[in-house]
């Protein structure tokens, strides 16, 4: 129920923190320590490369992943849009391991790649929100993102549970490699939920923002480098499924190479500034579009902000970033599409899950 809430998508936003911290409690043995099931960890072991199939958001979420288990664990890792996977199957290696990744665990895209690696026999995991789904029942393995029901069209506290689970696991199999790893996984998450409640307490911030860059706009774009990059596709996917603004993602680097044509006077462009190591790259990126006429909105992490940033955000581990820029980004869709007066949980032409191929 949404309760005082008027829409589900700011509820389930709102209900990010207690997702964070919910996942920890259930990824936890008696003695504190974050774990996966045996069966999973032995599995994921044995493999050479995951690949990694999801459509939407939760392909999104993907991408993210795969920053972990090869930045943490040291495996190498594929992420495929579920929809081409099944019709242009790349080579695969001699021990592949799937992780399908579904909210609902009923996208028929997923589905059919699930099936067609079924027959193939090789091992495959389902990371999904809801128990006894389809593509939970046909997997060999399960793990639960118990984010609680999600009933907006936009995926929210999903795609964060989605991160967060990925985290654990490459945290865990990083662990069962005997790689060195510098920080408490656990500690980490902590931090990431308080943060993330500091961002939802401030909202209203989030409201000017969408009222001072989106208003009228008819396009907007979303640019980042590394894993700033897939949070650029993920704000853009939720601005334009919500509020019909046409919005596309970028890495900062390529928007010479072709898009730089489109910035016109007043554009709106969101820049994420979140990792240390290309952050003064991205602000070259950001004036190559201001000096155009773009309407820049900065939003950096607390460490590496400058005067005049739109959104300065609380820091969280490096790795971690994803779980907290993605708060505002949110926000500022869910705003936009209220001020412009659209369906915010039930945008036009879409569905919860997709069923068909
Ligand atoms: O249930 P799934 O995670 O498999 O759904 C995948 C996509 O359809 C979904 O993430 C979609 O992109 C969302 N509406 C995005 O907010």
């Amino acid at each position: 129920e949404k309760g005082t809430y008027p829409h589900y998508m700011l509820k389930e936003i709102d209900e990010q923190p207690g997702v964070v911290r919910k996942i920890v409690q259930n990824y936890e043995d008696e003695e504190g320590n974050l774990v996966i099931p045996s069966d999973i960890a032995n599995a994921l072991h044995d493999a050479d490369r995951l690949y990694i199939i999801a459509a939407g958001t939760s392909y999104h979420a993907g991408l993210v992943g795969k920053q972990y288990f090869e930045k943490m664990a040291g495996i190498p890792v594929e992420v495929h849009i579920s929809s081409e996977f099944g019709y242009n199957m790349p080579l695969l290696s001699e021990k592949p391991f799937f992780i399908f990744i579904s909210q609902s665990g009923e996208t028929a895209d997923s589905r059919q790649v699930l099936v067609k690696i079924k027959e193939l026999g090789h091992p495959i995991l389902t990371v999904t929100n809801v128990p006894g789904s389809t593509l939970s029942r046909e997997a060999d393995y399960t793990l639960l993102l118990h984010a609680g029901p999600e009933i907006a069209v936009a995926s929210t506290k999903a795609y964060v549970a989605q991160v967060a689970v990925l985290a654990i696991v490459a945290y865990v199999e990083a662990q069962a490699k005997g790689k060195a790893l510098d920080f408490d996984l656990k500690a980490e998450l902590g931090i990431v939920a308080n943060n993330i409640q500091t961002i939802v307490d401030h909202k209203e911030d989030m409201e000017h923002v969408a009222a001072d860059f989106l208003e009228t706009t008819r396009n907007a774009f979303f640019i980042g480098r590394s894993i700033d990059f897939y949070l650029s596709l993920e704000g853009a996917l939720k601005l334009k499924e919500i509020s019909y603004i046409q919005a596309e993602g970028f890495a900062g680097g390529e928007l010479k190479h072709g898009t730089i044509a489109l910035i016109e006077d007043g554009t709106p462009v969101f820049a994420l500034i979140t990792q240390k190591e290309v952050s003064l790259n991205l602000r070259g990126n950001v004036k190559e579009v201001t000096t155009r006429g773009a309407n820049a909105c900065i939003i950096s992490m607390e460490g590496m902000e400058e005067p005049g940033d739109t959104i300065v955000l609380p820091p969280v581990h490096p790795l971690l970033t994803p779980l907290v820029s993605v708060v505002p980004l949110q926000l500022i869709s869910y705003y936009a599409s209220l001020a412009r007066g659209c369906d915010v949980d039930k945008p036009r032409n879409l569905a919860k899950s997709v069923t068909v191929e």
